[in-house]
């Protein structure tokens, strides 16, 4: 059976793997990184611990398919990542200690992007969905995405952004279809956004 539901801190190997296997817009990035883990320290991971995020995860006989995590306050969730959540695995992944593609990812570690404030101004929250493979198409996307939107409704955003890899063609027409649009454009990555309550 395949079921929907709210990640536990148990879930992120799962989570982990979904991230890597899906980190090359949205194609298979276990080659590109010698650290496995890398990508899910950056993308997933903090939403898992981060109190005040909502971080769905799909289920399914074979483990954790994919997930869906955001949070209603990017700022506030980019104040807690500096404080708690990136100290450490800045100890862990020190400057100068990576090289090829690893390298690009340790370096976001030090110096983690903040979000612009006129991007938030309107959208405030934020939200990151991948599945694997074996659950994509078949509406599972469209039902995390709902969801998610639900909650950080009732947490009091009125608008939603999330980043896509200029790459990820189909990443793009999957947020169009749900009503997404384009906010910003900048070498490699487009920002899209929706408001939120609305139908
Ligand atoms: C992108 C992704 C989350 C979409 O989830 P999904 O479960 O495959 O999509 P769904 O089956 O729920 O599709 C929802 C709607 O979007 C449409 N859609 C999905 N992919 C589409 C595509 N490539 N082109 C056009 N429409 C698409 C569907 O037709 C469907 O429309 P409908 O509900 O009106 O009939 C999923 O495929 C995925 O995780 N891909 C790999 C990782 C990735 O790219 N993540 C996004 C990174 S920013």
């Amino acid at each position: 059976m395949t079921t929907l539901r709210a990640a536990t801190v148990h879930d992120l190997p799962g989570v982990y793997r979904v991230c890597v296997l899906t980190g090359l817009a949205g194609e298979d990035a276990s080659s590109t990184y010698a650290d496995p883990d890398l990508l899910g320290h950056i993308w997933v991971g903090p939403y898992l611990l981060y109190p005040d995020a909502v971080a769905l995860v799909l289920h399914d006989a074979e483990g954790i398919a994919g997930y869906c995590v955001g949070v209603a306050d990017t700022a506030a969730f980019e104040q807690w990542c500096e404080d708690v959540w990136l100290p450490p695995l800045r100890e862990h992944y020190p400057r100068q200690g990576s090289t090829g593609q690893d390298a690009a990812l340790v370096e976001r570690l030090h110096h983690m992007p903040r979000t612009d404030a006129v991007l938030t101004a309107a959208h405030p929250a934020h939200l990151h969905v991948d599945l694997l493979p074996r659950r994509q198409g078949q509406g599972w996307g469209r039902q995390m995405m709902d969801t998610m939107a639900d909650h950080l409704s009732t947490a009091g955003a009125r608008g939603v952004h999330l980043g896509v890899d200029e790459a990820n063609a189909a990443g793009r027409a999957f947020y169009e279809r749900l009503g997404f649009t384009e906010l910003r454009r900048t070498s490699g990555a487009r920002y899209l956004g929706r408001p939120l309550g609305a139908p």
